[in-house]
Parts: C-alpha cells; sequence; structure tokens
C-alpha cells in the first residue's frame, strides 16, 4: 500500500454516516451533524420541549407512523384480493380501499402534527416595528425641493399665470355636478331634466296626436291583435316612428308576449293587457342587457348576463338572480283598426335600478300602481 492510499482511507474514516432522509453531510444547510448541537443551544426566543414529553410523543409518533405502514399494506392487499365485478363486490372493494387509504393518510398526518408540537423546538417570533415618520433631514430636504420647484415655476412670483389657472380649474370641480343631474335627481336644482331616466317615448303621441303603434323590431312592422293569436308566442317590439333612435330604443324596447287568458295570473295588470296579450320592457332591471330568451312551457323571461329570471304570466316578477324587480309592464291596448298601441307610459322606471328609485316607486305605490 503506498502512502496515498493510506491517506485516502483515514479521510473516509473522518465523513460521518449518511442517515436516510436527512441532507448529505457537509451541504450548505443546516447539515445533520450540525444539528443537533444547534438545538442543544440556548437560543433566545427558542424553547426546548421537555425531553420526558418529547420521548413519550416519540412513541405515539412511531406509532402513528406504524399503522399508515399497516394501512397501506392493507390497502395493496385490498385492491388485490377485493375484486370488482357486481355491484356487491364493487361496494366492498370500495369500503375496503377507502378505509385503509383514509386510516394511511390520517395516522401520517397525526403522527406529523404530533411531531412539529411536541418534540420540535417552540419558536417565539418577533418582528421589529420601525419609526414610520421619515428622519429629520428627510423632510427638510422635501421642504426645500418642494419650495424650490415653486419658486421656479413662476407660481408665486407670476400672478397672471397663478390667477389664470385658479379661473381654469374652478369650473372643472363642477363638471361632477352637472353630470350628476343626467342621474334623475328629483331633489336637485333643475327637475325638468329628471325625465330623461324616468320617461320613455311611450308617453308620447304621434304628429296627428294619436298613441304610438307598436311595431316588430328590424321590420317596423305594425302589430294587428288579431294576427298575433297563437299562445307562446313572442315579438321583439318598438315605438312607431322611433324604429332607428338609439336613445329611444334604449329604454322603450319590448317583449310582446301571448297568453292564454287562463294561464295569466295576479300579478298581470289585466286591463294593461289586450286579449292575453302583454307588452314587458325588455331591458334587465339588474343591469340592462336585453332580457329576450323565453321559455314557452314555464312562461319564464330569462337574462342571458346573469341569469335573471322572471315570470312572464305573473307580471315578470323576478324568480331567480340578481334582479331586484319586475320588469315593468307598459299598458297596450289596440286602436280603431285592430293594431296595438300604447295606452301610455310605463308607471315605473325601466332598466336598472338606482339610488334615488325609492322615491318614485314609492309614488307609484301611493298611486296605488305596480312597484
Ligand atoms: S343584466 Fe340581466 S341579469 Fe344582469
Amino acid at each position: 500500500m503506498t502512502d496515498n492510499e493510506h491517506e485516502i482511507e483515514q479521510a473516509d474514516e473522518r465523513v460521518p454516516k449518511r442517515v436516510i432522509g436527512t441532507p448529505a453531510p457537509g451541504t450548505s444547510m443546516l447539515g445533520a451533524a450540525e444539528a443537533p448541537e444547534a438545538a442543544e443551544e440556548d437560543v433566545p426566543g427558542v424553547t426546548l420541549q421537555d425531553e420526558a414529553k418529547a420521548r413519550k410523543a416519540e412513541r405515539i409518533v412511531a406509532l402513528c407512523f406504524t399503522i399508515t405502514f399497516l394501512a397501506s399494506i392493507a390497502f395493496i392487499v385490498s385492491y388485490v384480493y377485493f375484486q370488482v365485478g357486481s355491484p356487491e363486490a364493487t361496494g366492498t372493494s370500495n369500503l375496503a380501499l377507502g378505509s385503509s387509504l383514509t386510516i394511511a393518510i390520517l395516522g401520517l398526518a397525526v403522527g406529523i402534527v404530533i411531531w412539529v408540537r411536541q418534540i420540535m423546538p417552540k419558536y417565539s417570533l418577533v418582528q421589529e416595528r420601525h419609526p414610520m415618520a421619515s428622519a429629520e433631514e428627510d423632510r427638510e430636504v422635501v421642504g426645500e425641493t418642494f419650495l424650490r420647484g415653486a419658486n421656479e415655476s413662476g407660481f408665486v412670483k407670476r400672478k397672471l399665470l397663478r390667477r389664470t389657472l385658479l379661473l381654469a380649474a374652478a369650473p372643472l370641480g363642477l363638471v361632477p355636478l352637472v353630470l350628476l343631474r343626467d342621474l334623475d335627481n328629483s331633489k336637485m336644482p333643475g327637475a325638468k331634466f329628471n325625465s330623461m331616466l324616468r320617461h320613455t317615448v311611450w308617453g308620447e303621441k304621434t304628429k296627428e296626436g294619436k298613441p304610438l303603434r307598436l311595431v316588430v323590431e328590424g321590420t317596423g312592422q305594425p302589430i294587428r291583435a288579431a294576427d298575433f293569436n297563437s299562445p307562446g308566442g313572442i315579438l321583439s317590439v318598438v315605438p312607431e316612428g322611433y324604429q332607428h333612435d338609439l336613445n329611444a330604443l334604449a329604454k322603450a324596447t319590448l317583449i310582446l308576449i301571448k297568453f292564454r287568458p287562463e294561464e295569466i295570473k295576479s300579478g298581470v295588470r289585466q286591463n294593461w293587457t289586450h286579449d292575453g296579450i302583454v307588452a314587458y320592457s325588455k331591458i334587465c332591471t339588474h343591469v340592462g342587457c336585453p332580457a329576450a330568451l323565453y321559455e314557452q312551457n314555464t312562461h319564464h323571461i330569462l337574462c342571458p348576463c346573469h341569469q335573471s329570471t322572471f315570470d312572464a304570466a305573473d307580471g315578470a316578477k323576478v324568480i331567480f338572480g340578481p334582479a331586484a324587480r319586475p320588469l315593468p309592464q307598459l299598458p297596450i291596448t289596440v286602436d280603431a283598426e285592430g293594431y296595438l298601441i300604447a295606452q301610455g307610459d310605463f308607471e315605473v322606471p325601466v332598466g336598472p335600478s338606482y339610488w334615488e328609485r325609492g322615491d318614485a316607486e314609492a309614488e307609484v305605490r301611493e298611486k296605488g300602481g305596480q312597484a
């Protein structure tokens, strides 16, 4: 044997033995060989477990892991032994597999929890809080920078610039107030704007002073009540003369449904219908999508946006979804030629609810109208 070979043998003897399940000796992390010494030291904030209790816990953890081992073996045996083929055999197999796997996972989980809580040291962690305020020098620097910037901008020195800038900014502050008027707030000055959301063109008349006819959306064809006679039928309808007025259509589009008389329930205002034909606003009362999916058998109107569902046979009451109130019903009748016409405007605002709606609806309820 040479000298070199002798040196190599000595080096091998100094290497600690590798323990299964631990990091290799000599790694940069806390090595297995270093850990026990570190744990024994009196480190601030670290409380070692009582050794007697830790030993008892160790035995319990070992028992849990043994149970896991046995249950895992039972799982494999069950898989092989209990064959499926009939409902009874499948049930027995499922029971055996499920129970053994449950016990195996439970044993492992309980063992790990006891290990961590009763054997490993406890740490008290404290995070230091630092003062939030900036240092005095930093605040002085910021103040000086601000003043220097103000002087350089000429805001103080150039009065003309300063005054015209303030003049320009003042009306901008009022812009949000002006926009609020569009929200139909009856308590704000300028109540003439209130009609913008509360009313639709159905309350208007033709040039000849006649009520507006209902016409089919797309074709503009007026609807004769006698022709719309098959129960379960539905039409999308707009006011005559406004077929191309998108602002008007945004609030005035309707769905027209034909019922058998016995199908109509108490929620429908009967004197607003004609021969089983009922008209509802098509604008969903949630956030305003067109609610035009109709299920003939159940009489449900469905809004595709968030699935609000309305019972068309019962005043379009909400039966599902986020909408908070029924689709408003439009009073309709027929003119001398038998065409469907509006008796007047909706009694309640159409479309999404908004913040001052309470006033409008209370007013209608007092009058005994639909709310
Ligand atoms: S807009 Fe109709 S459910 Fe939301």
